[in-house]
């Protein structure tokens, strides 16, 4: 048997299947991972955009990097692995999406439970009055306001509602993920690294639950060694042919 098909048998039989997604379910959507080939680590330093202490320092830098990747995520649209997720859990055999990604796309694909670790880049935040709005509506502004204000309290120090590092990650998502995990009959990995914790604990949770993991990744991850099935794949190839082969 191909591993597809290792893979689709384990897919067939899961009743309370997890799917645990990161970046590169959504490279094929047009949205750069952070690591591996074509990742924007590759040309920014994270601890310099991504990171709360350095945001507060110079919300302008920020924006300034945030302005072009919120116009991919805010233009992307859910590709064919979305969607095969959302059949996976269709056919009963997924319960839930548990990702590392702020892009919404697997709501906007119609997954019917999703656990956001990293928040929502969908919303912007102001840490001074806790104002929110849509991050569409900052996008658009940004032309005539930068760094964008707070609409209520003319605050710069508005940011996506995502959780940056050195922030908490939060805590009712966190908690459920891993109520998830323990519970679940199947943990299937796509497009992740598996490099940020407490993230990458959930997968590993499952794994040690007794839950058969498969992963779909493009490169090796640290937890290849635990998965009774890896496949190198591109998510949007792979994934629906996982949801067809598990159909049969
Ligand atoms: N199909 C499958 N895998 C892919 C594809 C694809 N089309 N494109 C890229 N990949 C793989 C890459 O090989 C890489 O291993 O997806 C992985 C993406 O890894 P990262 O960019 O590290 O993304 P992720 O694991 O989600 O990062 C976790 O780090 O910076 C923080 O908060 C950020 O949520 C993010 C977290
Ligand atoms: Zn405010």
């Amino acid at each position: 048997m191909s591993d597809l098909d290792d893979a689709a048998t384990l897919i067939r039989a899961a009743r309370r299947g997890v799917v645990f997604t990161g970046a590169g379910i959504s490279q094929e959507s047009g949205i750069p991972t952070y690591r591996g080939a074509g990742g924007i680590y590759q040309t920014v330093d994270p601890m310099k955009v991504s990171n709360i202490s350095f945001f507060r320092r110079d919300p302008a830098l920020y924006w300034t990097h945030a302005r072009a990747r919120g116009a991919l995520a805010l233009a992307a649209r859910p590709n064919s692995a979305h969607v095969a997720v959302v059949e996976m859990e269709r056919q009963g055999h997924v319960v839930a999406v548990i990702t590392q990604n702020t892009d919404g796309l697997h709501l906007d694909a119609g997954s019917s439970r999703v656990i956001e670790l990293h928040g929502t880049g969908r919303q912007v935040e102001c840490l001074d009055c806790g104002t929110r709005e849509p991050r569409s509506h900052v996008q658009a502004r940004l032309d005539v306001e930068f760094p964008p204000r707070c609409l209520e309290c003319a605050s710069i120090y508005i940011k996506p509602a995502a959780v940056f590092f050195g922030e908490a990650m939060p805590a009712r998502a966190v908690a459920d993920a891993f109520e998830l995990a323990q519970a679940s009959d199947l943990m299937l990995v796509v497009g992740s690294t598996l490099q940020v914790y407490p993230a990458a604990d959930v997968p590993l949770q499952a794994a040690q639950a007794g839950a058969p993991m498969v992963i779909v990744n493009l490169e090796p991850t640290p937890l290849d060694r635990l998965a009774l099935v890896v496949i190198r794949g591109k998510a949007g190839e792979v994934l629906p042919e996982l949801s067809r082969l598990a159909a049969l």
